[in-house]
């Protein structure tokens, strides 16, 4: 074969694995992606005084010492995962995601590999990690298990504040001779390996990865084993350059991410449970920001934060059923749904049918006099509001159809009763598949 012709086949090969590379992800992505609720529950120590989860050891606003004494008060006795998982589903979520360590290094399953573990070092004595796994399950939500890459408790982890010796609490190989970090790499990998042997997660969600760069945590030979061992394994992005999609967390993005994302938010300004912070977000606004999540294409992941004793705090689970009720009456909307209009065509967040013949507009005010959208070139068959299934009037108006500006549609207001206390959803339903007009506007060329 001459070099030309090498080079062609080289070519193709590459593609070829470009294309499948990128079906494959399709479709390990696909239950993601139709997702748009997950719940987030970080669950450990820090509950117990009410401080903030394992950040507290960092900014040495706590000692060491005092910190892991927490341990003796969490007790799990009123742990209740399949009551969660009722309530997840409930409330609409498809996945939910479980802190089996955060970066204090306290794993909430029994693990083999450290000693600091709740069944070792606390009064709930029992793997946590499994009945959350087994429940989620039953009530056919995906599993998704979090995972931090940093351990501020492993002897082998430099960390920034002082720490009495904890080596004893690991078993580990060849202590003398192997360095550290190498040690410490394969200790991590190993409890990953662990995890995904004992529960066989649908998504890995890793955090921390700003602590080393790619290299030194081997991200790329990690996820090649998860995906070895489980070939449809989604990773979020917190793998140093090896996620499947985007982790944008506390502040909603203003420009739409690309690819598949995800925006994850606690309820009031804490991940863990902190009885002093009482500043919760009004449903309202959970409601308003889950709407411009999917209204971009991304799933929210929304933070409860369980009491030591494993319940939910009130104001959380308030939070959690008004979203449901909310989602139960503008089902249609959220799910078989993708991300909706670009920015120009409608004032607030919309989403479309997978089919695309229905577009969602999510009134976040009241309208005044009229409703309008812009820039559909489809016939309108009708326009119903979401929840009392009231029929809106519409008319088309200006533009030139003949000369493919399309003009606006004036909608007709829905009556009071059918306004709805957060946001009100108009279901547009159109002839044919969706064609947008994106122009800037031209002259009427011929009348
Ligand atoms: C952060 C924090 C952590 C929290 C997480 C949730 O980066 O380090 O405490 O668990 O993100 O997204």
């Amino acid at each position: 074969m001459n070099m030309k012709k090498l080079i062609l086949l080289f070519l193709c090969c590459t593609q070829f694995g470009f294309a499948q590379d990128s079906q494959e992800k399709s479709e390990r992505m696909a239950w993601f992606e139709d997702a748009k609720l997950g719940i987030f529950v970080h669950w450990g120590y820090y509950a117990v005084n009410g401080i903030t989860e394992s950040w507290s050891l960092y900014h040495k606003q706590i000692s060491y010492a005092d910190y892991m004494e927490q341990g003796k008060e969490f007790t799990a006795s009123n742990y209740n995962p399949e009551a969660w998982a009722k309530l997840f589903k409930e409330v609409g979520a498809d996945y939910a995601v479980l802190t089996t360590k955060h970066h204090d290094g306290v794993a909430l399953w029994d693990t083999n590999l450290s000693k600091l573990n709740v069944a070792e070092k606390t009064p709930a004595g029992r793997d946590l990690v499994d009945p959350f796994v087994k429940a989620s399950r039953k009530n056919n939500l995906k599993v998704g298990l979090y995972y931090s890459l940093p351990d501020w408790s492993h002897p082998d982890y430099e960390v920034v504040f002082p720490r009495p010796d904890t080596g004893k609490n690991y078993t580990q190989k060849n202590q003398k001779t192997w360095p550290a970090w190498e040690r410490f790499v394969s200790f991590y990998k190993n409890q990953v390996k662990e995890l995904q042997e004992k529960y066989n997660p649908d998504l890995f969600w890793f955090d921390g990865d700003w602590e080393h760069s790619s290299e030194e945590w081997r991200t790329k030979s990690l996820k090649d084993s998860l995906l070895s061992r489980n070939p449809n394994i989604i990773v979020n992005s917190r793998l140093n350059q090896h996620g499947d999609y985007s982790t944008p967390e506390q502040g909603v993005p203003v420009v739409r991410p690309e690819g598949p994302w995800e925006f994850c938010m606690t309820m009031n300004d804490n991940w863990g449970y902190f009885p002093s912070d009482t500043n919760y977000k009004p449903t309202s606004q959970i409601i308003r920001t889950f709407a411009e999540v999917i209204g971009s294409g991304g799933n929210l992941l929304l933070n409860i934060s369980p009491k030591p004793d494993g319940t939910i705090p009130g104001e959380q689970e308030l939070r959690l059923k008004e979203l449901g009720n909310w989602i139960t009456k503008n089902k249609q909307a959220v799910h078989g749904t993708v991300a909706g209009l670009p920015y120009g065509h409608f004032y607030g967040p919309t989403t479309i049918s997978k089919d695309h013949k229905k577009i969602y507009l999510f009134m976040l005010q009241d309208p005044k006099n009229y409703i309008s959208l812009k820039g559909i070139q489809n016939k309108v068959k009708s326009i119903r509001v979401l929840g009392s299934g009231e029929q809106l009037d519409f008319v088309r108006n200006g533009g030139a159809a003949w000369n493919n500006i399309p003009g606006i549609l004036r909608i007709g207001l829905p009556s009071k009763t059918s306004i709805n206390g957060y946001i009100t959803v108009l279901e547009v339903e159109l002839e044919g598949e969706l064609q947008l007009y994106r122009g800037h506007g031209n002259a009427v060329e011929l009348n």
